[in-house]
C-alpha cells in the first residue's frame, strides 16, 4: 500500500493585501480578518474567539463590514481576501454589538463588584468596549439555574456566570484532547456539561486547566482566586515536575502563589499545562516542610535542631574524619534531577574537588542512564534529537515503553493533536495505554509484547526493514559507518531475528510486527518516542541502541518530524546528566580520563582531579555493605523509596557513618541520616532546568527560601567547610563557569536566556541560537554507528513460585515517590498505589475488585488493593510507586542494565494472593537482607557485559571491547576485585570476560 504523506504544517502560504479601517496590511492567505486586525493593533470586540482555538463564530460580537459584501460577517471566521476593504467601527456595527452585548448581559447576574473575576473578565472588558449603558431585558428567573460545581479541588464551575461561548468545550477538545465537556440542551437552556452531566471530579476531566484559562468570565475560575482574590504580580518560571519543562507564570499575592498560569511564550508547552504543574504546587508551603537543620550522632538518636553553621560544620567534620580513617574513596555524593543545573553542577564539583574522588552519581542512574550510553555510542550525543514541536511534522509515530498522556501530559496532548490530524501511531507496550484506544485516538498497531523482550521485538522490526528492502540506502551510505552497517545488516538479517522466530519470545504475532515495520519504514517522516519502559531493563542500553539502529536504517534523522526522543521522567534529568553527574564524566559528557578535558577543569578549579571513574550509586551501596563506603551527601533523592531492593538499600545506608540528606521533607531515607539540611523548592530559587528536548529554561525565585538558603548556597557552604571555598554570589555565575568549561553550553548565559526565553543546547559559536534538531548534516560522532543488539532474556521470568510479571509506572495525578503530589489535593484522585491485574488472573486467585492482595517477589512483599484491568495482558500485573507505605520498590530485585546498572524496575516475577482485611503489611522489608556477596555480584555484572559484546563476530574485538568498557565505567577497585575473581571464581566468569579480566591484569602488571 503506497504511503500518502500528511500535509505538513503550512509550507509557505501566499500573501494577501487588504485594508482594515483604511490601514493597509499584508498577511498570509488563510488569516482571518480578526487576526489581521489584531496585527494592526485594532481591537475588534469578541467573546467566543480565543487565540489558541479554532474560529467558532457563535457570539456575533466581532461583526465587521466589508466593501461590496452584504451583511455583517463575523471577522473571526471570515478569511482575508486580496484587495478586501474592511470597516470595524461604524454606527451600524456599534448598534449591533451593543444589542448582542445587551442580550448577554440580560442573562448575566451582573454582580461584578463581588465577582471573583472582577478586573480579569473579558465580558466586563467587552461590555466597556462596546459601550452598553443599559440592559432593557429582564433576567430570566433563576429557577432553572444549575448549582455551582465545586467538586474539583482546584477550580469551580458557576453555571450562572456562563455565557455559553464554548471556549471551554473547545479547549478541552482542541488543546487537551480529552473531550470531557459538551454543550448540553438547546437555545436558552444550553449548558456546559462535564462528562454525562456529572460533577467535574467524576467526569473524564484530567484537570489540565485549559478550560479555566480559556473561560472569559468567572464561570470557570481557580478556587484560590475565588478565595483569595486576584494576584498582584507575576514571574515566569519553569515547572518542577516532569521532563516536558512547561513554562508558567507564577501569579503571586505578596509571597503567596495564587495560581500558576501556563505561559504561551513557553516553547515546550505553548500555553498548556497538566494538573501537576498547573495546580499541585501547594507542597512548597506544606506544614511538613523542615526549615531548621538537624543533626544526630546515631540514627537511633532523636534529631537535634541546630544552626546552619553547626550543621554544615558537623557534616564537613564527619566527612573529613571518615576520609582520614577509611580513605579518600569512602565518601560520595548524589545529585538530583529535581534540582537546577547550577545545583547539580556544584554537587559534582564538590565531590570531584572537595572529596577528591569521582564518586558522584545521580537519580538518572535509575531512569535514563541507558539513554546516555546508547545514544552516545550510536549517534555521538547523549540526548534526544528533536524539539517537541517536531512531532507536528511526523507522519508515523512509534511510542515504545512510554505512556505520555499520564507521565508527560502536555507532550501527550500535543501528540494526540497530531494524531487527530491523521498521523499514524504504533504503540509497543505490554499494556493498552490510553494512546492505544483513547478518546479520538487509536493506535494503528499495538504490539503488546511480554515485558523484558524489547530488544527481540526491535530486532524483529529491523529484520523486516532489512529483509524487505526498506533500508534508506542513500542515507546509510552517506551518514553511517559502512563496515558497522554491513556487520549489522548480516546480524539482523539472520532468520532467528525474524518476526516469526521472535513471536515465541515477544508474544507479538509476526503479522503485526511486519505491518508495523512497513508502516514505520515507509513513512516520509517517522519519529520514535520512548520512556522508562525501554531503559529500566536488564537490556536497557541495548534497546536504546536498537532504537537508534532502526531510525538510522530508515533515514529518520536530521529534520523535523523524525528522530529518537527519550521522554525524560523528571524536570532536570537531561540537565543533571549534562552537568557531569555521572562518575565517569565531566560536564558535557567528557570522560574523566581525557587528559585535555581534565586539564581544563584542573586549571579552572585549581587542583588535580582523578582520572579514574568513580563509584556508581549501586556500587556505593554495595561497597557500604562491604564496610568500605561510609559517607554520602544526598541532594534531593529519597534512595530508600526510589531504589530497588529496599532491604539492601536500608542495610547499606545503616552501614554508613555519615549520611547527609538535603530535602524539603523528612523522608524514608532521612531515617538513616545523621544530618538533615533543609532544601528549597523550585519557587524559592534561581537557576535553570533542561528538559527532554535539551531546552534550557530559567527557574526564577518567586518567594524567599523558607529555610533561608537556596540549595546551591548550602552546597557552597559545605564545600567551603570541607576546605574547598566556593564564592558564587548568584547562579548566573555558576552558569558562566559551566559555559566556559562545556562546549555544548559555551553560548549560554542568563542574559541570553532573558532575551530568548529558552535555548536548546548545543548553543555555542556554531549554533548561537541553539539547536532544535540534532544531527542535521551529520551525526555528532561523525558517521552513525550501527551496533549489534543480541537479545538476552532476563532471569526475571515467570515460574511455579512467581508465575506473574510485575511492571511499574506512573499515573497522571501523582509523581514519582510522591514527595510533592502526596502533599497536594491530587490525593483526591489517587491516594494509594493499586495492583492492577487481568480479570483472568484475578478469577484464578479468587480476587475481586477492591480486595486486599499480598504481592511477593524473590526479595520483598507488600499488601495492596486490587483493581481488575483488562488493559493488561494475562500474566502481567502493574502498580505504581508513589506512596511509601506501599513499598513497591521493596519487590524489585537488583537485576540491572548491563551497561549502566539502571535497575530492571519493569520486570519482576511475583505471586499474588488474596488476603483478609485485617492482615498487616509484612515486616519483611525491615528484616536484615541476606549477606551481600560482592564477588558474586561483580561476576554477574561482568558476565552481562560479556553477553552484549559476545555478538561481535571477532573474538578478539569482543574481548577488547569488554576490557575497554570495564576501564571506562568501572571504579578501579571493582576492576581489581574482578581480576581477583580470576583466582577465586574463574569458573563463574564467562570465557570472554575471563580473557578481558586477564588483559586488565596484564596491563596493571
Ligand atoms: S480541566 Fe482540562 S480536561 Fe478538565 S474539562 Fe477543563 S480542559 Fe477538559
Ligand atoms: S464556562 Fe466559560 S468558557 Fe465555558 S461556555 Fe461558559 S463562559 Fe464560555
Ligand atoms: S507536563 Fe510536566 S512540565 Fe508540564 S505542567 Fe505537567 S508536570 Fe509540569
Ligand atoms: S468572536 Fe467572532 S463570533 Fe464570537
Amino acid at each position: 500500500m503506497p504511503f500518502s504523506p500528511l500535509s505538513a504544517e503550512e509550507t509557505t502560504p501566499s500573501q494577501v493585501t487588504l485594508s482594515i479601517d483604511g490601514f493597509p496590511i499584508r498577511v498570509p492567505a488563510g488569516t482571518t480578518i480578526l487576526q489581521a486586525a489584531d496585527r494592526l493593533g485594532l481591537r475588534i470586540p469578541r467573546l467566543c474567539a480565543c487565540d489558541r482555538l479554532e474560529p467558532y463564530g457563535s457570539c456575533r460580537l466581532c461583526l465587521v463590514q466589508i466593501e461590496g459584501v452584504r451583511g455583517t460577517p463575523a471577522s473571526c471566521t471570515t478569511p482575508v481576501a486580496e484587495g478586501m476593504r474592511v470597516q470595524t467601527q461604524t454606527e451600524t456595527l456599534a448598534r449591533l454589538r451593543r444589542g448582542v452585548m445587551e442580550l448577554y448581559l440580560s442573562e448575566h447576574p451582573l454582580d461584578c463588584l463581588t465577582c471573583s473575576a472582577n478586573g480579569d473578565c473579558e465580558l466586563q472588558e467587552m461590555a466597556a468596549l462596546v459601550g452598553v449603558r443599559e440592559v432593557r431585558y429582564a433576567r430570566p428567573e433563576p429557577g432553572c439555574a444549575s448549582p455551582m460545581d465545586t467538586s474539583n479541588p482546584y477550580f469551580r464551575f458557576d453555571p450562572d456566570k456562563c455565557i455559553v461561548c464554548a471556549r471551554c468545550v473547545r479547549a478541552c477538545g482542541e488543546i487537551q484532547g480529552t473531550f470531557a465537556l459538551t454543550l448540553d440542551g438547546r437555545g436558552f437552556a444550553t449548558r456546559v456539561a462535564a462528562g454525562q452531566a456529572e460533577p467535574f471530579r467524576d467526569s473524564e476531566c484530567v484537570s489540565c486547566g485549559a478550560c479555566v484559562q480559556a473561560c472569559p468570565t468567572a464561570a470557570l475560575n481557580e478556587t484560590a482566586v475565588h478565595e483569595k482574590g486576584l494576584p498582584d504580580r507575576a514571574i515566569v518560571t519553569t515547572c518542577a515536575y516532569c521532563g516536558v519543562g512547561c513554562s508558567f507564570k507564577a501569579e503571586m499575592k505578596g509571597n503567596e502563589v495564587i495560581r500558576m498560569v501556563p505561559a504561551e511564550s513557553g516553547r515546550a508547552n505553548e500555553g498548556h499545562s497538566c494538573v501537576k504543574g498547573r495546580f499541585a504546587f501547594g507542597y512548597a508551603t506544606h506544614p511538613d516542610r523542615i526549615t531548621t537543620p538537624l543533626i544526630r550522632q546515631s540514627i537511633h538518636d532523636p534529631w537535634q535542631a541546630v544552626s546552619w553553621n553547626e550543621a554544615i560544620a558537623y557534616a564537613a567534620a564527619e566527612f573529613a574524619r571518615i576520609q582520614a580513617k577509611y580513605g579518600r574513596e569512602s565518601v560520595g555524593g548524589i545529585t538530583s534531577s529535581r534540582c537546577t543545573n547550577e545545583e547539580t553542577y556544584l554537587v559534582q564539583k564538590l565531590v570531584r574537588a572537595a572529596f577528591g574522588n569521582n564518586n558522584v552519581d545521580t537519580c538518572a542512574r535509575v531512569c535514563h542512564a541507558p539513554t546516555g550510553y546508547g545514544l552516545k555510542r550510536t549517534l555521538g550525543e547523549s540526548a534526544g534529537t528533536q524539539d517537541f514541536a517536531s512531532v507536528m511534522h511526523a507522519d508515523v509515530i512509534l511510542v515504545i515503553g512510554a505512556n505520555p498522556t499520564e507521565a508527560h501530559p502536555v507532550f501527550g496532548a500535543r501528540l494526540k493533536r497530531r494524531l487527530r490530524q491523521g498521523a499514524r501511531l504504533i504503540v509497543i507496550d505490554p499494556r493498552a495505554t490510553e494512546l492505544v484506544r483513547g478518546t479520538h485516538v487509536r493506535a494503528t498497531y499495538h504490539l503488546p509484547l511480554k515485558p523484558g523482550t524489547n530488544v527481540a521485538l526491535l530486532n524483529a522490526l529491523s529484520h523486516v526493514i532489512v529483509s524487505e528492502g526498506l533500508v534508506d540506502e542513500a542515507f546509510v551510505a552517506e551518514r553511517c559507518e559502512p563496515e558497522a552497517f554491513a556487520q549489522w545488516r548480516d546480524f539482523i538479517a539472520q532468520p532467528r531475528h525474524s518476526p516469526e522466530a521472535s513471536a515465541a519470545i515477544t508474544g507479538v504475532p509476526a503479522a503485526s510486527v511486519r505491518a508495523a515495520a512497513r508502516l514505520y519504514a515507509n513513512a516520509p517522516n517517522a519519529a520514535i518516542y520512548y520512556g522508562l519502559g525501554v531503559t529500566e531493563h536488564r537490556q536497557g542500553a541495548t534497546a536504546v541502541i536498537a532504537i537508534a539502529n532502526l531510525a538510522m536504517a530508515t533515514g529518520n534523522f536530521g529534520r523535523p518530524g523524525v528522530g529518537v526522543n527519550p521522554l525524560r521522567g523528571q524536570n532536570n534529568v537531561q540537565g543533571s546528566c549534562d552537568m557531569g553527574s555521572f562518575p565517569h564524566e565531566f560536564p558535557g559528557y567528557r570522560h574523566v580520563s581525557d587528559a585535555p578535558t581534565r586539564a581544563l577543569f584542573e586549571a579552572a578549579w585549581g587542583l588535580p582531579l582523578s582520572s579514574e571513574p568513580g563509584l556508581r550509586l549501586p556500587n556505593m551501596l554495595a561497597e557500604a555493605r562491604a564496610g568500605r563506603f561510609k559517607g554520602l551527601y544526598l541532594q534531593g533523592e529519597d534512595l530508600v523509596q526510589s531504589e530497588p531492593n529496599q532491604r539492601h538499600v536500608r542495610a547499606a545506608l545503616a552501614a554508613m557513618e555519615c549520611v547527609v540528606v538535603q530535602d524539603l521533607f523528612l523522608n524514608e531515607t532521612s531515617a538513616y541520616a545523621h544530618v538533615f539540611l533543609p532544601g528549597a523548592s523550585f519557587l524559592e530559587k534561581n537557576g535553570t532546568f533542561t528538559n527532554a528536548e535539551r531546552r534550557i529554561s530559567r527557574v526564577r525565585q518567586v518567594m524567599p527560601p523558607l529555610a533561608g538558603y537556596e540549595d546551591w548556597q548550602v552546597t557552597q557552604k559545605l564545600a567551603s567547610a570541607l576546605g574547598y571555598p566556593m564564592t558564587y554570589t548568584h547562579p548566573a555565575e555558576i552558569m558562566d563557569e559551566i559555559a566556559r568549561l562545556t562546549p555544548q553550553f559555551r553560548g549560554v548565559s542568563y542574559a541570553k536566556l532573558e532575551a530568548r526565553g529558552s535555548l536548546q543546547w548545543p548553543c555555542n559559536d556554531e549554533a548561537p541560537d541553539g539547536t532544535p534538531v540534532l544531527h542535521v548534516d551529520g551525526f555528532v560522532r561523525g558517521k552513525g554507528a550501527f551496533l549489534l543488539t543480541e537479545y538476552v532474556p532476563t532471569p526475571q521470568h515467570p515460574d511455579a513460585r512467581f508465575p506473574l510479571i510485575l511492571t511499574t509506572g506512573r499515573i497522571l495525578s501523582q509523581y514519582n515517590v510522591g514527595t510533592q503530589t502526596r502533599r497536594t489535593a491530587n490525593t483526591l484522585w489517587d491516594d494509594a498505589d493499586l495492583l492492577h491485574l487481568h480479570p483472568e488472573d484475578a478469577a484464578a486467585r479468587g480476587i475481586a475488585d477492591g480486595d486486599r492482595v499480598h504481592l511477593e517477589s524473590q526479595v520483598g512483599s507488600t499488601i495492596l488493593r486490587a483493581v481488575l484491568d483488562d488493559r493488561l495482558q494475562p500474566g502481567l500485573v502493574f502498580t505504581t510507586f508513589h506512596f511509601p507505605e506501599s513499598r513497591t520498590n521493596a519487590l524489585i530485585t537488583s537485576s540491572s542494565d548491563w551497561a549502566t546498572n539502571c535497575p530492571e524496575y519493569k520486570v519482576t516475577a511475583v505471586q499474588v494472593r488474596r488476603v483478609d482485611a485485617t492482615m498487616d503489611l509484612p515486616s519483611f522489608v525491615d528484616e536484615l537482607p541476606p549477606a551481600f556477596d560482592l564477588p558474586h555480584k561483580l561476576v554477574e555484572m561482568a558476565n552481562q557485559i560479556g553477553e552484549f559484546f559476545a555478538a561481535q563476530p571477532e573474538r578478539e574485538a569482543a574481548v577488547r571491547a569488554i576490557a575497554e568498557h570495564l576501564e571506562k565505567f568501572w571504579h578501579p577497585t571493582m576492576r581489581e576485585r574482578l581480576v581477583q575473581c580470576l583466582q577465586t571464581e574463574e569458573h563463574s566468569l564467562s570465557p570472554l570476560v575471563r580473557e578481558a579480566a586477564r588483559s586488565l591484569l596484564e596491563r596493571v602488571t
